[in-house]
């Protein structure tokens, strides 16, 4: 009778154990039918919270916004954007205003800063906040000027949360970059045959520019506002002034395109403003 009892005993515990793994692999294989890898199948709680949409807006003119994009944030119940922690401006928001009519874009306040720390401490702060929204199920977009995962802060923000909450559910909707629009605003060819195309940042200056020009092409140089005027010796120095094209403030009513970069020599540019450099352009 005892030996009964215990032999049932342990039929059930296989049972039970059969049980689970089905249970786990139910969980595993739904996951794969809805294609979503980013879901962490460790941490279940995940489950409950809502989706993180990174749309891009494109860099400035409303209809360069994608029907996907639109379609994300006229379905999500929040939507956050960047802004500078001394005025509240977003760009981004600005851009998507004609599309959304009185729907709130949610500020996240970023100090215009280098000091990595206080950074830091405001990349967690926002995130924070973000994630409180998820963590009641709700979906949210944040907006970024241009694509999404091109020098956008809302890459910092994925790993901000993914830190937090790994198993987060995370989509991107890309957007038209800001390269994108300046060469077609100055029908200029990115890249043509064989050629290669490089983008680089120039928050350092010409450093980067020197370095890239020997291995590539064709060069888009953004964030060039705060080191102008080293960029544009750089180019002096390489002889690529006259190959060079400026482009600020796309798609507003300041947008301006400047051929040939000697008109420039001491101007002071807007944040908004890139150069693409092209080592292979013919005079015309
Ligand atoms: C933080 S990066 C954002 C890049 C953006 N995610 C993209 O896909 O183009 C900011 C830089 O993008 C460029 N940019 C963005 N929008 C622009 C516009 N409307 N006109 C000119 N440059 C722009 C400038 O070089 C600016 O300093």
């Amino acid at each position: 009778m005892g030996d009964e009892l215990i032999r049932r005993e342990i039929v059930g515990i296989e049972f039970l154990s059969f049980l689970q793994g089905m249970k786990q692999l139910t969980e595993k294989f739904s996951d794969n039918v809805l294609g979503d890898q980013t879901l962490d199948v460790r941490s279940r709680k995940t489950r409950e919270f809502g989706i993180l949409y990174g749309v891009g807006v494109g860099p400035g003119d409303p209809d360069l916004l994608t029907i996907k994009a639109l379609e994300v944030l006229k379905n999500v119940p929040f939507i956050f954007a960047a802004s500078s922690s001394k005025n509240d401006y977003s760009i981004a928001g600005n851009i998507v205003k004609k599309h959304l009519g009185s729907k709130d874009v949610e500020k996240l306040p970023f100090p215009m800063c280098d000091d990595k720390s206080v950074l830091e401490e405001a990349w967690k702060k926002n995130g924070d906040r973000v994630l409180e929204v998820l963590s009641r199920g709700l979906d949210c977009a944040f907006i970024t000027l241009g694509d999404p995962l091109t020098y956008s802060t809302f890459s910092y923000l994925m790993k901000t949360i993914r830190k937090v909450a790994p198993g987060i559910r995370v989509r991107s909707v890309p957007g038209i970059t800001s390269f994108q629009a300046a060469a077609a605003a100055a029908s200029l060819p990115l890249s043509e045959g064989e050629e290669s195309l490089v983008i680089v940042s120039g928050a350092r200056g010409g450093l980067k520019l020197k370095e890239s020009i020997k291995t590539s092409d064709n060069i888009v140089m953004l964030k060039t506002y705060k080191q102008f005027k080293d960029i544009y010796q750089t180019l002096e120095e390489l002889d690529l002034l006259n190959k060079a094209t400026f482009v600020c403030n796309l798609g507003t009513d300041e947008q301006k395109i400047v051929n040939n970069l000697t008109k420039l020599k001491n101007a002071n540019t807007p944040y908004l403003s890139l150069i693409i450099i092209k080592k292979n352009l013919q005079d015309t």
